[in-house]
């Protein structure tokens, strides 16, 4: 969807250690990389061609003014806006930064699909090798559901026996409350799907992803 637009001026907001951003920023686009989490930006700085990129620590209210023509949330942040308060003013917020008919792309998870469900120390279980050869064993362990909200402790084993949690509580929003915020903002929908496949909603991957246009 970016690449629909040559050399864009790109925001990737919650971008994280960067992925998607040094993806973005390799192809000619002007990539701005946004999040709170100081962390992960250090991680995304060290990366290669990340001098390329601009990156912000902070949330939505730090955001320029008329600066982008399309704006990205990738891998549900839009979920980590859980009061719907906050929700709002990131949803104004990134109207503002964007130019007029500019896009804001994102998915979040369709309610209806209940993955949480799946969230539980059998089935949410994996492994991964670090680079300095340890490994970790982690899993998802749901602790609250409820009013659209999912709270979830994640816990890391490491291989050295060092033990690491984290936890953090998801908004679920149903397809008409994702409409409905989005039109409050000054935002119309251009498409909505059922995940990045680009199936129709019920039928894709069990998320929305959203497409829509700065009114
Ligand atoms: C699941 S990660 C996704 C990272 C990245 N977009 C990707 O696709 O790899 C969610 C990210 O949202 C960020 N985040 C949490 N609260 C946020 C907020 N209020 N504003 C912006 N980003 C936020 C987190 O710090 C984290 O980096």
């Amino acid at each position: 969807m970016v690449n629909e637009t040559p050399e864009s001026r790109v925001l990737d907001l919650g971008c994280g250690t960067g992925r998607l951003a040094l993806g973005m920023a390799a192809v000619g686009h002007a990539v701005t990389g946004v999040d709170p989490a100081r962390a992960s930006l250090a991680a995304a700085r060290a990366k290669p061609g990340a001098d390329r990129v601009t990156w912000i620590e902070g949330t939505s209210p730090i955001l320029p003014s008329s600066a982008f023509d399309i704006a990205v949330m990738t891998s549900h942040v839009a979920q980590f806006f859980v009061d719907d308060t906050e929700w709002q003013r990131a949803l104004a917020d990134l109207r503002r930064s964007l130019v007029p008919g500019g896009r804001l792309v994102f998915d979040t998870r369709d309610p209806r699909a209940r993955e949480w469900e799946q969230w539980n120390p059998i089935d949410s279980r994996f492994r991964v090798t670090l680079p300095d050869t340890r490994e970790v064993e982690a899993w998802t362990e749901v602790t609250a559901v409820q009013d659209g909200r999912v709270s979830f402790t994640m816990h890391y084993r490491f291989s050295d026996r060092e033990q690491l949690q984290s936890t953090a509580t998801l908004r679920f929003r149903t397809d008409d409350e994702v409409r409905i915020s989005l039109d409050g903002e000054g935002f119309s929908i251009e498409q909505m799907y059922g995940g990045w496949n680009r199936l129709p909603v019920g039928s894709g991957d069990g998320e929305f992803l959203v497409v829509a246009v700065r009114r």
